[in-house]
């Protein structure tokens, strides 16, 4: 999409058909940066060509790796890097961002980090710390980007017990750990996405995942193993399939299938809380692919109730909250959530931007430090909403104006494009309709 405003169009029509999502987001950034550093060439198929993963390409290159896309296949060349020319700009991309500081340190590359302005403001200090308990060097104002990374010699491997549930925090680690002289252990509060683990398999590391008491996990990985290539192939992204399933549970009518969608048991909270609503959702032709397990999705239009998402289910949907607070709109009774402070340090502050928004629309929502609860009804709509530079914001705002009385406006789009920038035609594909107004 690419002028400024969208909303939905007047007319309301039931969603029917067979559509993809873009390659799952996680996934991609790691395809890379594992494939950069294998020995030999790694070939990529489904890679999500949104704006973060080619933040994350491009920081790459200019880390001297060669990528290069020929029709569908991404090649990349991995084993060598060296320190880039200039600052690394990682655009809107946490993930990229975190990942790549790992990468830096363990590598032992000199390199400045940035980012755009709702990067700059995320915190990088639950990364910058284990790497330099790990021996890295990284000079930061606050713990904020820009950062630049400091050669410092080898690392060597730590036991890290993480405050927070994060598969990001968690992946800088590892990959610093490849580098390391010895064990890393990282010890997660929750189990949160396992893509990292898996990847490293994928490319002949051997890594050892237990579970630790608490309900949380360890994940023991020795320094100095060599990757070697391999083939990946990207599932769909679930975080993305979210706002197309949420449009048709909410359009009366709907029936769709949203095929090949990663099905990682680490990823499917969001679903499993629709069927805890009540919604008509189900898990079609499961299968494996590529090392993770995937399906199709079917969702029908549901009637749905009000629940309670429980806390320790967070870290499997933590991108999907904002959708499902829309999807809480149309429901009957109160859906609560709580323990999802981390939602606080996304693209926005999604529990204010999501609070606001809402409110705009007529719905009833409170919210404290880590928690949300959300009144359902027949939502009025009839708002612009500020989308803080946030892309999930934006999709789960235009995804409620398609079913709402009254057209919902979003004030930007751009940033959509940094996960599923054929949003709009997707929704088109299936009979939706969201509209450019300027
Ligand atoms: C991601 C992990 C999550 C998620 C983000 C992608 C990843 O962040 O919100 O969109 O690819 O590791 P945290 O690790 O900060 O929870």
């Amino acid at each position: 999409m690419a002028v400024e405003k969208a909303q939905k169009d007047v007319s309301m029509s039931a969603l029917t058909g067979k559509v993809t999502a873009p390659g799952d987001k996680s996934i991609s950034h790691r395809a890379l940066i594992f494939g950069a550093l294998a020995e030999g060439e790694t070939k990529i198929r489904g890679l999500l060509e949104g704006e973060d993963v080619l933040r994350t390409a491009g920081a790459l290159r200019a880390l001297g790796v060669e990528i290069e896309r020929e029709k569908e296949v991404w090649r990349v060349a991995g084993g060598k890097l060296s320190a880039p020319e200039k600052p690394l700009y990682l655009g809107n991309s946490g993930t990229g961002a975190r990942l790549i500081m790992g990468l830096l340190a363990g590598g032992g590359l000199a390199a400045s980090l940035d980012g755009d302005l709702s990067l700059r403001s995320r915190p990088m200090g639950r990364v910058l710390e284990p790497l330099e308990m790990m021996g890295a060097s990284a000079i930061s104002q606050d713990g904020r980007l820009p950062v630049s990374i400091v050669p410092n010699g080898q690392l060597k491997g730590i036991e890290y017990r993480s405050p927070v549930a994060s598969a990001q925090v968690k992946s800088a680690v590892l990959i610093a750990g490849l580098f390391a002289s010895g064990v890393t252990t990282f010890y997660e509060p929750a189990p949160t996405r396992d893509h990292t683990e898996r990847m490293l398999a994928a490319f002949g590391a051997s890594i050892d995942v237990s579970d630790a008491t608490g309900g949380g996990r360890v994940v023991t990985f020795k320094g100095g193993q060599r990757l070697s290539a391999t083939e990946i192939i990207v599932p769909g992204d679930p975080s993305s399939a979210a706002f197309l399933a949420a449009a048709a549970l909410i359009m009366p009518g709907s029936d769709i299938t949203i095929e090949n969608v990663l099905v990682n048991p680490h990823r499917t909270g969001f679903y499993n809380t629709l069927e805890d609503m009540g919604a008509d959702v189900t898990f079609e032709n499961e299968r494996v692919s590529g090392g993770e397990p995937i399906a199709d999705v079917r969702v029908r239009h549901s009637k749905l109730n009000g629940v309670n998402v429980p806390p320790e289910r967070a870290a499997s949907m933590i991108d999907e909250y904002p959708i499902l607070s829309v999807v809480a709109s149309f429901a009957k009774g109160e859906t609560r959530f709580a323990g999802v402070g981390e939602l606080r340090v996304k693209e926005s502050d999604r529990l204010a931007s999501m609070k606001t928004g809402l409110r705009a629309c007529g719905v009833n929502v409170e919210t404290g430090d880590d928690w949300m609860r959300v009144t359902g009804g027949a939502p009025r709509g009839g708002a612009c909403v500020a989308t803080h530079n946030d892309h999930r914001i934006a999709m789960s705002f235009l995804t409620m104006g398609l079913a709402t009385k009254e057209p919902v406006t979003v004030d930007d789009t751009r940033m959509i494009a940094t996960s599923f920038p054929d949003f709009a035609e997707t929704i088109a594909m299936l009979g939706g309709n969201i509209r450019q107004s300027i």
